[in-house]
């Protein structure tokens, strides 16, 4: 029977009104509880800006306010009360005109978010406020919760805002916050791992981190920099354009302040850099008698056991050369002073393999890097990425790590960046210098904390990355991340980190990161800005050039 389409229409329309008034009507106010002072569960409409990450405030009966954030949020659904309306259609069957009396109904779908979140404050009350720890008498049940105010939430960050603050950015997720945030340099005396895909930011990020660290002056720094992306540290930033790369405006008094402090620690930054032309301020170079027993084999790909002849006659010239410092070219000259065919070998097999033309090799004037590892220089900058060869490039990286390490009972404070850390020390290495470099990096993630040797390690490929260092990263620095495999890598490794706010990484911008560790009070969703001096590698040309 064709039913009347003016009745039906308005009937739907009927339907829907009633639907929306039902879902508004029975929609659940947004509260909390918590049994334990430190955590807390909450229920709340779809229509609460809530995500994981953002901060809330938790009222107890209009008295005790808490200030709280979402770590973990679900969508739940089940289904609600029938509803419906009494329906009349008229119709004709056989020329007799009808009138049909029938019942419109339907269930109601009940959506609601569920979910929990850690207690971080209790608001004390009076004009003078102020956030202290909650203790495990705060239990309530049925607290009304809302969206922080931008008033707690800048109070937050000045509570947590530690003693030797590194300045990285401003917090994401509170729009109209004027609050900054503030790593705790203290926290870098474990090893950390920033990861996030291809030009999420990751090089920006660690140039913040170093300039600020710079600026607390300690611990020492040593950066195995491969696309010469902080080669222009000492360069700072005018007025105008370090305020562009801020989201709040430095005045003229402030910013001269910073860049004064900034100046001061310049004349502890040594920038090495690969020096064809004479012309580096700083060259990159080394001996060959600078590398270790070990590391003069694997650089010239001789096995102590497939090639024993001309490792142990190799080792034999070796002895022979009476200099101190001495290159691969005296150990030709020595190696063509015999007649056994395994000296002439290891002659061949440098002149052919042409290693001893590398660029790294020491000239006459400057200092050598182990040289310069050694004088303890605050901040050492190794532009690797300014070298030839990846053969050169992972043999100083090889030499950054095995000096720290084989020195490490002086027991000197000392953090290694390494940005591209995959290639540092990978899963799978491709050749005896990456696997010294590997398993250095595995003894320093395993048993450097003791020495005071940290790692800071930059990569976008988490799984290409050695999980025995990775596991060991106890701060964890999260940028854009899209790929479920890498999240789910991350989220294995660190369980600590609620898999909640892990996921929100999949939807941030160029810039963002969530922070986790003993770097930051809890973990924290930032944007990291400010950066003073220039960014180096493939942004060169972007910015003025050096003067
Ligand atoms: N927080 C930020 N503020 C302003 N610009 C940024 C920020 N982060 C990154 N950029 C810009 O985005 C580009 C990519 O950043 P960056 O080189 O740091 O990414 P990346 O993750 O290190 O990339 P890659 O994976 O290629 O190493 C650069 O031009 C940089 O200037
Ligand atoms: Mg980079």
């Amino acid at each position: 029977m064709p039913a009347d389409k003016s009745v039906t229409g308005s009937n739907f329309q009927r339907m829907r009104g009633l639907k929306a008034q039902l879902l508004k009507d029975l929609a659940p106010v947004p509260i909390a509880f918590s049994v334990d002072g430190k955590s807390f569960g909450f229920e709340a409409p779809l229509t609460s800006a809530i995500p994981p990450g953002s901060y809330v405030e938790i009222t107890v009966n209009n008295d005790t306010t808490y200030f709280g954030q979402i770590l973990e949020r679900r969508i739940t659904e089940r289904e609600g009360p029938e509803y419906g309306i009494a329906t009349e259609a008229k119709g004709n069957v056989f020329l007799l005109a009808v009138q049909q009396q029938s019942n419109l109904k339907d269930h109601l779908i009940m959506r609601k978010q569920e979910g929990g979140g850690l207690l971080l404050g209790s608001l004390s009350k009076g004009p003078d406020k102020k956030l202290t720890q909650p203790t495990v008498f705060d239990v309530f049940d049925e607290a009304s919760m809302s969206p922080a105010s931008n008033e707690v939430i800048d109070l937050y960050f000045q509570t947590v805002r530690p003693k030797t603050g590194l300045d990285i950015g401003t917090p994401i997720l509170v729009p109209k916050s004027t609050a900054r945030v503030f790593l705790n340099a203290d926290g870098f005396d474990r090893h950390t791992l920033l990861t996030g895909q291809s030009r999420c930011g990751k090089s920006f990020a660690l140039g913040v981190i170093l300039e600020q660290l710079m600026l607390s002056k300690k611990p020492r720094l040593v950066v195995i920099d491969p696309n010469s992306d902080f080669v222009r540290l000492d360069e700072f930033r005018d007025q105008k354009s370090l305020n562009d790369v801020r989201s709040s405006t430095l005045g003229k008094q402030q910013y001269e302040a910073l860049i004064e402090r900034y100046r001061e620690v310049q004349s502890g930054l040594r920038i090495l850099r690969h020096n064809p032309d004479g012309k580096a301020r700083a060259p990159l170079q080394i001996s060959f008698s600078d590398l270790s027993p070990r590391q003069q084999p694997a650089v010239l790909k001789l096995d102590p056991l497939a090639d024993r002849d001309e490792f142990h006659s190799f080792q034999t010239l070796l002895e022979y050369i009476k200099k101190r410092t001495y290159s691969l070219k005296d150990v030709v000259n020595e190696a063509s002073r015999y007649f056994f065919q395994e000296s002439r070998n290891v002659g061949l097999r440098i002149v052919n393999s042409k290693i001893a033309d590398w660029g790294v090799w020491s000239k006459r004037e400057g200092e050598s890097l182990v040289d310069v590892l050694r004088t303890k220089i605050p901040s050492t900058v190794v532009d690797i990425g300014s070298l030839n060869s990846p053969a050169e490039k992972a043999m100083i990286s090889m030499v950054v790590l095995e000096h720290f390490w084989e020195n490490r009972r002086q027991h000197e404070e000392v953090l290694i960046i390494i940005d591209e850390a995959h290639n540092v020390c990978p899963l799978n290495p491709a050749d005896e210098i990456q696997r010294i470099c590997r398993d250095l990096a595995v003894l320093i993630a395993g048993e450097g904390l003791k020495y005071g040797i940290y790692l800071l390690l930059a990569t976008q490929r988490p799984d290409k990355l050695d999980p025995n260092v990775m596991s060991q990263c106890e701060n964890q620095i999260v940028m854009k991340m899209t790929s479920r495999a890498d999240l789910a890598r991350i989220a294995d490794t660190f369980s600590q980190v609620s898999p909640g706010l892990l996921s929100e990484c999949a939807k941030f911008d160029k810039g963002y990161a969530l922070i986790a560790g003993k770097i930051v009070n809890t973990p924290t969703f930032v944007h990291f800005d400010g950066r003073l001096s220039f960014e180096g590698g493939g942004d060169l040309p972007k910015s003025p050039p050096r003067s």
